[in-house]
């Protein structure tokens, strides 16, 4: 319930207001966000580089319907993958694009200049070095995710997407994308979705998880083991070395603050773990789904904002 009012809340122009107008919010959003502009999120790339982490980059903004500010966003990703390239950080940062942001929701021809958009995003990456992931949003942009995937993918073979495990689908969608060169980061799924597609029950969850985890370990691609769930981070490393994958042949990912100790471990013990930093003014929406994953953030940000 509390879940569903938060991210019902992450969509709601009023309380984004109301939230954003609010001076004491913004140190407690700065646990989930590194970074407002490209010069401070490469930055803070440079600090966990040296914590032994890697890193992807997410320029905040979703749910654009207008263009300007698509333009903008593509913009802002070539200036961070410039930015990646000339500070010598590109070999270990890449970074990850929410196709709402860069037109995919636009009324007309959204798809097609959501394509054109990430297109640009991935030339600018390649000539930086380094890789895209597309994110994935509520279940009614997965079909067209995946298709733009699929274009971009012809000339930029090693573009990846996340999958969402609470959706009922997403086993089939890992059979399909476990092939040689794909690379999928596989997570629980973050938004309110409806039980007609998504499992409900935590448990049912997990469940879906190892059962996706299992068919991306043992395929041809790339694994990308999107979790802070210490026992899904322990399935994850039995199934790769049953696969026969070593350290070099998938990854464990967590998103910046949270579970920073568990992530320095995984480096530490050699595993290879990357951070997912977002970063811009952008935040209301990402921070509202952090609220959302744990009650306790939520008595935190309200306590903090008691106590000020
Ligand atoms: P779970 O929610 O069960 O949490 C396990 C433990 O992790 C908790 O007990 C707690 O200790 C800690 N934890 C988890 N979330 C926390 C939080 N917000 N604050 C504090 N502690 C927390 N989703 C999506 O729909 N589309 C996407 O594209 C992505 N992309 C993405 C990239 C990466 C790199 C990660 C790690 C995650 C995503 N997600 C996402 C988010 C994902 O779907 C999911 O909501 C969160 O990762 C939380 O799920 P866990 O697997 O961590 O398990």
């Amino acid at each position: 319930m509390l879940r569903t009012a938060l991210l019902t809340a992450g969509r709601s122009e009023s309380v984004r207001r109301l939230v954003e107008a609010n001076p004491l919010t913004r140190p407690v959003v700065q646990r989930f966000v590194a970074a407002a502009t490209p010069q401070e999120a490469a930055a803070a790339t440079r600090r966990l580089r040296e914590q032994g982490l890697h890193v992807t980059l997410d320029r905040l903004g979703e749910d654009t319907l207008d263009s300007g500010q698509a333009a903008e966003t593509v913009a802002g990703y070539q200036e961070m993958l410039r930015l990646l390239a000339s500070e010598g950080l590109a070999q270990h940062a890449e970074v990850s694009v929410k196709l709402s942001a860069v037109g995919q929701f636009l009324p007309a021809d959204g798809e097609k200049i959501a394509l054109d958009n990430a297109r640009l995003i991935c030339e600018a990456a390649q000539a930086a070095g380094t890789t895209v992931t597309l994110d994935m949003e509520d279940h009614t942009t997965v079909d067209s995710t995946l298709s733009i995937l699929r274009d971009l993918r012809v000339d930029f073979p090693w573009v990846g997407a996340v999958l969402q495990a609470y959706l009922r689908r997403t086993e089939q969608d890992c059979r399909d994308l476990a092939g040689e060169g794909s690379r999928v980061r596989l997570c629980k799924g973050a938004y309110a979705e409806p039980a007609s597609v998504a499992y409900q029950d935590k448990s049912e969850v997990d469940r879906s998880y190892v059962r996706c985890l299992k068919i991306l370990m043992q395929g041809e691609g790339y694994p990308m083991v999107a979790s802070h769930d210490p026992r899904l981070v322990a399935i994850a490393g039995e199934l790769a070395a049953r696969a026969g994958r070593g350290a070099d042949d998938f990854e464990y990912q967590m998103l910046f603050g949270i579970r920073p100790d568990e992530q320095r471990r995984i480096a530490e013990e050699g595993g290879k773990l990357r951070v997912y930093v977002a970063y811009g003014d952008e935040w209301y929406g990402y921070f509202m789904r952090r609220l959302a994953e744990r009650p306790a953030n939520l008595a935190f940000f309200l306590r903090s904002l008691a106590t000020r």
